[in-house]
């Protein structure tokens, strides 16, 4: 009984470990790109196609502004964003910053949007 509890303390911790290791959050995959590859032509005084992204540097715009977030996503999938001549992101750190979004995004989508107001 006991080396149950030892053994299944060693896997949980293993686990809650290895979590806080290898899981993406916002600070990890999106914001670094946001400040270094896109906030030079997208913030408050240089509004690059009329587009501020200093909104959108918390994670809780993810999924208040939804339609918004496609499009930046799209953005930089597609390549489009940043433009020509600007270090982009490595695809690794692409996809992390995909990945994510859409995992806030089917996260939104189980919160029913009446409590999400309310948040
Ligand atoms: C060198 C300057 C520059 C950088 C860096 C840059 N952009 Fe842009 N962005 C522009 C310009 C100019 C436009 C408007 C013309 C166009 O759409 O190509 C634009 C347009 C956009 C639009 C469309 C806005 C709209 O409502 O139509 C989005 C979304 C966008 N950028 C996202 C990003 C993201 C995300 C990044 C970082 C990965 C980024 N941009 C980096 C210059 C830049």
């Amino acid at each position: 009984m006991n080396m149950y509890f030892l053994v299944y303390g060693l896997i949980l911790s293993a686990g809650l470990l290895l979590g806080a290791d290898t899981a993406p959050t916002f600070e990890t995959a999106v914001q670094p790109i946001l400040a270094k590859t896109c906030a030079p032509c997208h913030n408050e005084k240089i509004t690059s196609g009329e587009l501020n992204l200093g909104p959108y540097a918390i994670p809780g715009s993810i999924a208040q502004h939804r339609d918004d977030w496609q499009k930046i996503v799209q953005k930089i999938r597609t390549g489009e964003m940043p433009p020509r001549g600007v270090p982009r992101p490595s695809p690794a750190q692409v996809d992390a910053l995909v990945k994510f979004v859409q995992g806030e995004f089917i996260k939104a989508d189980r919160i029913p949007a009446a409590s999400r107001r309310a948040v």
